[in-house]
């Protein structure tokens, strides 16, 4: 009897899970549009409460839990929960990032300890298929888990964080990577001494975690990012495999195949060979403190002057950043971009792929403002244009237009900028003389075409809306 209500309660929890997972893809095909995206999401968040749901009733049917366990699970959930709808209603846009490096650190450790357990609480030396899988799990789990940590710290601009640095930093990551995987060979070839080598395999990681990141330093973080979200995905699937979850499996092959794809297209982005993020064979802090900043003046403009300019451009290319974000300007900027098409400018935005702090930020940022697809304009297409821009108006963005960046020797060398520089003439808002992410001195400032117009930019782009008006009244 008790064997027929455990096949039973398999059977339906695997078609519970395999419901979860189709919920995920579905999910997942709601967000390739920013008006479905809200959609897709919750439709694999039902489908996350479903599989959770049913895991509980699982342990639960197979008599897995006392009440210690109970109490344990609840607790765990409600503090999940809580801490999960509070973090997300709170967050503000522009810390996004953080928060989903965090909800990485989370995830990756998660996968790391349900691998762990299934390793060490196995009866008898468990076979080659879950000593693999599990022990990837582990491995892949504990590096997520410390890299992601460094990774949110980074970019909170917690101080002591940023400031971490390691001499040699690539010899470090060599001798972490062979410790981790001979740990992890170790481990499938001597099952005996699992609890040693499992427990050596996840140290290892975890250091392997840490020395990854501390060096990667300023415009180079996209990239890792990237690669730690796709470790997340890769690490819950490897658990979902050993612990045979399908609902594990499918979701994080989901995340996993996604981060991937996005490592190498921010790889590509930035002109980084993705191996040697890996190795950590480029980027750092050290190259960030070196850099001596460009000499000259920075020329000011006003609201009234910046108007005059725009009135009487032909073409006229708004430059978004994280600056945008930052100071929730979007809706302004689509205004000021309708007022000036309303007069016959050409008005078009030029998108950098990792402008702001997220993928896709600014397609994001000013889709919600109702700017029109057709008017965001990729790097490579909009690079050409700005010899015939009259003006190019750079609005909170910053490492992305930096000149520093095509000769070598800075932390912004080697990633493709929008080529602001060559507009006819530039107009900069930001607030004041403060650094982009990589923590250098933009070139472009200190240009001849170049005006800087300081102040909050929803504030400076509220005075040239209505400096516009008037000139047009
Ligand atoms: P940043 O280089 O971060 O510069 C943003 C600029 O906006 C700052 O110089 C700041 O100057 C200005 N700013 C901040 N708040 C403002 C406000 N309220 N009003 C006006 N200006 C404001 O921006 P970016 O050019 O978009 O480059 C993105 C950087 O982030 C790159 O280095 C990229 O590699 C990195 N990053 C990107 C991602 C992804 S996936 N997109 C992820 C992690 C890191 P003031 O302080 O003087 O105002």
């Amino acid at each position: 009897m008790a064997s027929a209500t455990v096949g039973t309660i398999d059977i339906v929890a695997w078609f519970v899970y395999l419901f979860s997972a189709v919920m995920f893809v579905v999910g997942l095909h709601f967000m390739n549009s920013p008006k479905t995206a809200r959609k897709g999401n919750q439709i694999s968040a039902f489908g996350m409460v479903v599989a959770v749901l049913m895991a509980f009733i699982v342990l639960f049917a197979k008599g897995f839990v006392n009440t210690v366990a109970v109490v344990v699970l609840v607790v765990g959930i409600v503090i999940g929960a809580v801490a999960g709808v509070v973090s997300a209603k709170k967050v503000k846009m522009t810390d996004m990032p953080q928060l989903v490096s965090v909800f990485n650190t989370v995830g990756g450790g998660a996968a790391a300890l349900v691998a762990l357990n299934d390793i060490l609480t196995k009866e008898g030396a468990p076979d080659i298929v879950v000593l693999v899988t599990a022990g990837l799990g582990i491995l892949i789990g504990s590096v997520t888990f410390t890299g992601s940590l460094i990774a949110a710290g980074k970019l909170q601009g917690v101080k002591w964080v940023k400031k971490l640095s390691l001499p040699g930093k690539g010899a470090w990551n060599i001798v972490f990577i062979v410790l981790t995987v001979a740990s992890f060979v170790m481990l499938c070839v001597q099952p005996g001494q699992r609890l040693l080598w499992s427990i050596l395999t996840t140290l290892f990681a975890l250091c392997y975690g840490l020395v990854f990141v501390i060096p990667i330093g300023g415009a180079d973080m996209p990239v890792v990012i990237s690669v730690l979200n796709a470790c997340t995905g890769t690490a819950v699937a490897m658990s979902g495999l050993a612990i045979d979850n399908v609902a594990l499996i499918v979701a994080g092959a989901l995340v996993g195949s996604a981060g991937v794809t996005l490592s190498i297209l921010m790889a590509q982005a930035m002109n980084r060979p993705l191996l040697s993020v890996l190795a950590g064979g480029f980027g750092g802090s050290d190259a960030a403190a070196a850099g001596d900043g460009p000499e000259g003046t920075m020329k000011e403009t006003s609201p009234d002057d910046l108007a005059v300019q725009l009135v009487y451009a032909d073409k006229v290319i708004f430059v978004p950043g994280f600056g945008l974000a930052q100071a929730q300007a979007q809706r302004e900027l689509a205004d000021l971009g309708e007022l000036l098409k309303g007069h016959g400018v050409e008005v078009s935005y030029a998108i950098h792929p990792v402008a702001g702090r997220m993928p896709g930020h600014m397609n994001v940022l000013l889709a919600e403002a109702n700017v029109p697809y057709e008017e965001l304009v990729d790097l490579d297409e909009i690079n050409p244009q700005f010899p015939s821009a009259n003006v190019a108006l750079v609005v909170g963005a910053n490492d992305v237009t930096n000149p520093a960046a095509r000769r070598p020797g800075t932390p912004v060398s080697g990633m493709p900028i929008l080529d602001v520089d060559k507009a006819q003439n530039v107009v900069v808002m930001k607030r004041g003389r403060g650094m982009g992410y990589a923590g250098i001195q933009n070139e472009l400032y200190f240009e001849d075409n170049t005006q800087m117009l300081f102040g909050d930019a929803k504030k400076s782009l509220q005075a040239v809306i209505a400096a516009v008006k008037e000139l047009l009244a």
